[in-house]
């Protein structure tokens, strides 16, 4: 099928990270869909707890967010070069890093800050801005060519699910799975798009089916438990994720839910795909195992809405992500190109690592 050249304007409208050129502003992702309200932050430790706080969330957005973060940290400093400043600004570095464990993408983002400054004369401030400036514009033309790389993959008519929000809303715009849904109903090539309501935070069901609607994109909301009944349906074709880390042989963190998804996915002869930048590839950690996965308050499970719905004196486990292995993946879709089944040696392959 041959895809017409996307109008991206026409498809992309929300953007969660702006920078004034004076403060960070984040649209506040607690709060919607019913309250549109930014956040703005003035110090790097005031993005390092609206990080924690999920305000901005998703995983290239929030390692956009902590570069940011490191431009505000370095007002609270002077320094003659970027090596001095760096020594004074690592604590504040850290404390971005430490605010959500599982996403590489906040890591990955810090590094390219540190990396920058340590090499930076008198003009240290302005590099800093300038590589932050840089890691966003580049995340969002990722995105859209992620878009069309994983649009060719479904077959016209297709029906998808998705998961989490994966949209403008976790990036600097576009998304990524939800990049590839953009894309692919743009060139028609998706009929239906399904997004799981994502217990407990709701991002399916508080974010996704808002931001598609934003763009004129029709979305289905189902409850998560439904999604193996739809797939037995046969109204899906393809499961689209974005990721938190993918790891050396393809084990893929994302939101909890996914792992089940996958499984349920092959069971039905449904594929799955995952679409993430180079920046969530960790090729430094060989497996799924060795991921940290960030565990939150119970309390998110005790309740919807803001009403408590379970009864005083229960226990809650609530890990927010899963590690899918890679051998349930059908597609690692990234801006370097696409990884079928992959395994160490095609993930080598694509990411020279
Ligand atoms: O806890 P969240 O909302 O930050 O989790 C987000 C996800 O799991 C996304 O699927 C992932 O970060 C990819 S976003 C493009």
């Amino acid at each position: 099928m041959n895809a017409s050249p996307l109008d991206f304007d026409r498809y992309d409208h929300i953007r969660p990270i702006l920078w004034t050129g004076d403060t960070l502003e984040l649209l506040d992702q607690r709060k919607l869909p019913f309250v549109v309200e930014h956040v703005t932050c003035t110090t790097s430790d005031e993005v390092a707890e609206a990080i924690h706080a999920l305000t901005v969330r998703g995983a290239p957005a929030i390692g956009i967010a902590a570069a940011w973060g490191a431009v505000l940290g370095a007002r609270e400093i002077e320094a003659e070069n970027g090596e001095a400043a760096l020594m004074k600004l690592e604590p504040a570095l850290q404390r971005l890093n430490a605010a959500r464990p599982t996403a590489v993408n906040l890591a990955w983002a810090l590094a390219r800050m540190r990396r920058v400054l340590a090499t930076s004369g008198a003009d240290w401030r302005e590099v800093l801005a300038r590589e932050a400036q840089a890691i966003a514009e580049e995340d969002l033309a990722a995105n859209r060519h992620m878009g069309a790389l994983g649009a060719d993959l479904i077959a016209p008519g297709s029906g998808v699910m998705t998961h989490c929000n994966t949209g403008s809303l976790a990036t600097a715009g576009f998304g990524t799975a939800l990049g590839v849904i953009r894309a692919g109903m743009a060139q028609g090539r998706i009929g239906k798009v399904f997004a799981g309501e994502t217990r407990p935070w709701l991002q399916g069901a508080r974010l996704t089916v808002w931001e598609l609607q934003q763009d004129g994109i029709d979305a289905t909301l189902i409850a998560d438990a439904a999604a193996a009944h739809l797939m037995k349906t046969g109204a899906v074709q393809w499961i689209v994720v974005g990721a938190d880390r993918i790891c050396a042989n393809g084990d893929t963190a994302n939101k909890i839910g996914t792992y089940q998804l996958a499984i349920a996915a092959r069971h039905h002869g449904v594929k799955f795909m995952v679409v993430a930048p180079s920046s969530t590839v960790d090729m430094d950690t060989p497996s799924g195992d060795l991921i940290e996965i960030e565990q939150r308050d119970p309390g998110e499970l005790f309740g919807v809405g803001g009403s408590r719905t379970v009864a005083e004196g229960i226990q809650a486990w609530n890990p927010v992500f899963d590690v899918t292995p890679g051998e349930l993946i059908d597609a690692i879709v990234t801006q370097q190109g696409v990884v079928e089944r992959p395994t160490t040696a095609s993930m080598r392959a694509l990411f020279n690592a």
